[in-house]
């Protein structure tokens, strides 16, 4: 627990944590510091003196905050005239060059130095030369796009290339009004989380190609989510919109902090895996090659089920906790054998000692815990023997069947539970659409054993069902999220005193056990 101490703000006493710089102190005590330079990820540069705050103990009358520690008893002085006339002079500094066009710039809504112009200037420009041209719209690779007029030199970009990437593409070069950011002649910005950059300017500089211009951000809805890119469960933002006559689509996920998980940042994969939220979704229940309506195909569904011979009912390990122990539940109540195998969900080698995983599934622990089979000696032993494949979304799989696999495959009658079109789907004898991760909410464990619950954020215009919904449809007795708990609680030894609502925003780590898993 940190150690709390006593200050001053322009008089009014507040506790913050000691040691801490006067930026980060201040701000959790709901007081803004303004800054351009400092971020939490990237340290004090001490480079743009937005922040600068006087200290009534004998110092200099101006220090920068984001290098000034809390420590007890500090007198702060923030509204005092000379600190207010160093914002308007460093925010007149920072504008003298920049473009005044904040209607057409791809920031606007979201733009620190428009904020702090709105704020803490509202002076009218003096500037009477024309201003320095420098480079607009460069490609610096990765999908970023800069513009060195926008940039208030901050060097937060650079930093992140230097300290969290360690690729150093980005320098700065010249001097005074002629410095700018740039990239080494050929070499552009060439890592797996480059778009970071984007987030991490505090201006309209940094864009990125994927989503500049394509729409304002007061229109877009942030809910928080978590990446099902791989096994590391990155917190992000999903942002949202419905134009009208349209759907609910999703525009952009971005970063959303949590230092037990994944810290300040995201890879773009996962940053950019928006775009299969969205696509290629199955929207049609097909019945032996037909569209017919939903609850047509679930009677169909329950039909197939009961006169099967021997069913086997495969799941996605992207699935919930909640959704996992549904489907469990299922096969125990129609016999079916139960696997959680996918060949291709692991690419061995690909990830890195930052973020990405090897494993690209968001919830293989939960199989684990739930003592779920996912080897493929056991699934390929148990669909010799099926006669009805049940497949719940378990598209990793089918995304690299192998020759071993495909004529086993191919004697079996499929049923396909999926939220998304794939080919092999399209060999399903029946085919019920289902809603996808960013459409549903439940709790995943991730790689590192941490547990995190995240909630729906998008309502699709004709809402596909939930995993969750179906399996009741099916007979099932789990009808929410809830009612799956006091089964998991008493089956999963490391969950059974987990309380999904109380879990806290950053997850909760799973103390290891020896046997996770105690009954079904
Ligand atoms: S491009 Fe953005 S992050 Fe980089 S130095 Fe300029 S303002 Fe700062
Ligand atoms: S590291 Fe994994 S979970 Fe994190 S953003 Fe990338 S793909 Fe998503
Ligand atoms: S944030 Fe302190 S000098 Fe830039």
């Amino acid at each position: 627990m940190a150690e709390m101490v006593k200050l001053f703000v322009n008089g009014q006493e507040v506790a913050v944590e000691q040691g801490k710089n006067l930026i980060d102190a201040l701000k959790v005590v709901g007081i803004e510091i303004p800054h351009f330079c400092y971020h939490p990820a990237l340290g004090a540069d001490g480079n743009c003196r937005m922040c600068l705050v006087g200290i009534e103990d004998g110092r200099p009358p101006l220090v920068p905050a984001c290098k000034t520690p809390a420590m007890e008893g500090m007198k702060v002085l923030l509204d005092a005239e000379h600190i207010k006339k160093i914002q308007h002079d460093v925010l007149e500094l920072e504008l003298i060059n920049h473009p005044i066009d904040c209607p057409v710039c791809d920031q606007a809504g979201e733009c620190t130095l428009q904020d702090y112009y709105m704020t803490y200037s509202l002076d009218d420009s003096r500037r009477g030369v024309e201003p320095v041209k420098k480079g607009k719209r460069m490609d610096l690779g990765c999908g970023v796009v800069h513009d060195q007029e926008r940039c208030v030199l901050c060097a937060r970009c650079v930093r992140f290339t230097r300290q969290i990437t360690r690729t150093g593409e980005l320098g700065i070069v010249n001097r005074s009004d002629e410095a700018r950011v740039a990239i080494f002649p050929g070499k552009p910005l060439d890592n797996r989380y480059a778009l970071n950059i984007v987030d991490i300017c505090p201006v309209g500089a940094m864009t990125s190609s994927d989503f500049r211009f394509r729409q304002r951000v007061w229109f877009l809805k942030k809910d928080e989510g978590i990446c099902h890119g791989c096994s590391k469960g990155c917190n992000i933002y999903i942002d949202h919109h419905r134009e009208k006559y349209k759907d609910d689509m999703i525009y952009r996920f971005r970063a959303r902090t949590n230092l037990q998980v994944n810290g300040y940042f995201i890879c773009d994969e996962g940053r950019l895996s928006y775009h299969r939220e969205n696509e290629n979704r199955q929207s049609q229940t097909r019945v032996d090659g037909g569209v017919v309506g939903f609850e047509e195909g679930i009677k169909a569904f329950r039909s197939r089920l009961d006169t099967a011979r021997k069913p086997l009912m495969l799941l996605s390990a992207d699935c919930t906790l909640e959704q996992m122990w549904a489907v469990k539940r299922i096969a125990n109540l129609y016999g079916a054998g139960l696997s959680g195998y996918s060949d291709a969900s692991v690419l061995p080698g690909d990830g890195d000692d930052y973020l990405i995983q090897d494993d690209k599934a968001a919830n293989r622990k939960g199989l684990e815990l739930l003592g779920i089979d996912s080897s493929k000696e056991s699934f390929m032993a148990a669909l010799q023997d099926a006669d009805l494949l049940v497949n719940f979304n378990n598209d990793l799989f089918f995304s690299n069947i192998n020759d071993e696999l495909r004529p086993l495959l191919d004697s079996k009658e499929c049923i396909a539970v999926c939220s998304h079109a794939r080919k092999l789907f399209e060999k399903a004898a029946i085919i019920i659409p289902t809603a996808s991760y960013s459409e549903y909410g439940g709790t995943i464990v991730n790689g590192d054993g941490v547990l995190q619950l995240f909630r729906k954020a998008v309502t699709k215009n004709d809402d596909p069902h939930d995993i969750l919904e179906i399996t009741r449809l099916l007979g099932g007795a789990i009808v929410d999220a809830a009612r799956a708990w006091p089964g998991i609680r008493q089956s999963v030894a490391v969950l059974s005193a987990v309380q999904p609502e109380q879990i806290p925003a950053e997850g909760l780590k799973l103390q290891s056990s020896e046997e996770p898993h105690v009954g079904s």
